[in-house]
């Protein structure tokens, strides 16, 4: 068991495991070592999902902890090939949405309350509020990861699309998404293909995002952290043959200008047009 835990462990921070872990009782579960072992999944066999593995998806993402029960969330399960590869073509055609036999379109879905409330006879305008999207953006991840946890513990792979932001009322005419409804995210789901196995990915060490009791910042420290990191990451890209990199200067570059949004800079505006006032 420990000689599991050690492996995974390796494999997601390169470091040995620390040993209160070795004994504890959070990482000696099976979904502990189904969450280590994520890794977003980019080739698919064409292989279609056995019967009710979406609905068992979708029961998992159902059982996530939803903001007050609100459950402002719907989820699009898109398997026609056409549809799918017009999908890929509007997400910065990533070639994945078209060979994934699912593609699931995870939409924050405020209209279902506001249908509701316009049957009850009622007002709903606390809909238009700001925090009523982050409600449903938040629980509409929380969900989607339950979804991913679920299926990836079955051997399935997944990859979360956040290219369906590129064009949010496009995707919102194609799927015929009512007022009040924003696609957040898609996610690829299918089995792996074994000919191009993706890697567990490291992830910064615990000490840059584990805090004890207040925010913890000193500068030297961090920065000793993010070149380690930086270390790591260039390895992991030389191992998987892929082009040499500092990964703090990739991210830097990524959030260095409104260009590195590409395109997703308008967002406000889309938003409010598909219905979220955002007040
Ligand atoms: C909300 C979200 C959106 C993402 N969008 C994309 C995407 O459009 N295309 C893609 O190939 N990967 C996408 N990813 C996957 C990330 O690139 C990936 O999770 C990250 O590089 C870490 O790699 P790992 O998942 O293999 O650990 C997205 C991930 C998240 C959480």
């Amino acid at each position: 068991m420990t000689d599991r835990l050690s492996s995974l462990w390796q494999q997601r921070y390169r470091t040995p495991l620390p040993e209160a872990l070795a004994d504890n009782k959070v990482s000696q579960s099976a979904v502990f070592d189904s969450l280590l072992t994520h890794r977003s999944v980019r080739a698919y066999l064409p292989n279609a999902l056995p019967e009710g593995t979406i609905e068992a998806a979708i029961a998992a993402a159902q059982s996530a902890a939803t903001s007050s029960n609100l459950q402002c969330w719907t989820v699009i399960a898109v398997e026609d090939p056409v549809r799918r590869a017009r999908l890929a073509a509007l997400c910065g055609n990533q070639s994945h949405i078209a060979t994934a036999p699912v593609f699931l379109v995870w939409v924050a879905d405020l209209s279902r309350l506001r249908r509701i409330a316009q049957n009850e006879g009622e007002t709903h305008e606390a809909l238009d509020y700001t925090e009523a999207f982050l409600i449903a953006a938040i629980d509409t991840a929380l969900a989607a990861q339950n979804a991913v946890s679920a299926l990836e513990a079955a051997g399935l792979g997944t990859v979360y699309i956040g290219g369906l932001r590129n064009h949010p009322e496009e995707i919102a005419e194609k799927l015929a998404l009512p007022e009040g409804c924003v696609g957040l995210f898609g996610l690829c789901v299918g089995y792996p293909d074994p000919a191009e196995p993706a890697s567990v990915k490291p992830r910064l060490p615990q000490r840059a995002v584990l805090h004890r009791e207040r925010y913890d910042f000193e500068a030297e420290a961090e920065a000793e952290i993010i070149a380690a990191y930086d270390a790591l990451d260039d390895a992991f890209q030389k191992e998987q043959g892929l082009p040499s990199r500092r990964w703090s200067a990739t991210m830097v570059r990524r959030i260095a200008t409104r260009a590195g949004l590409h395109g997703r800079d308008t967002m406000r505006t889309s938003l409010k047009a598909l219905g979220f006032p955002l007040k």
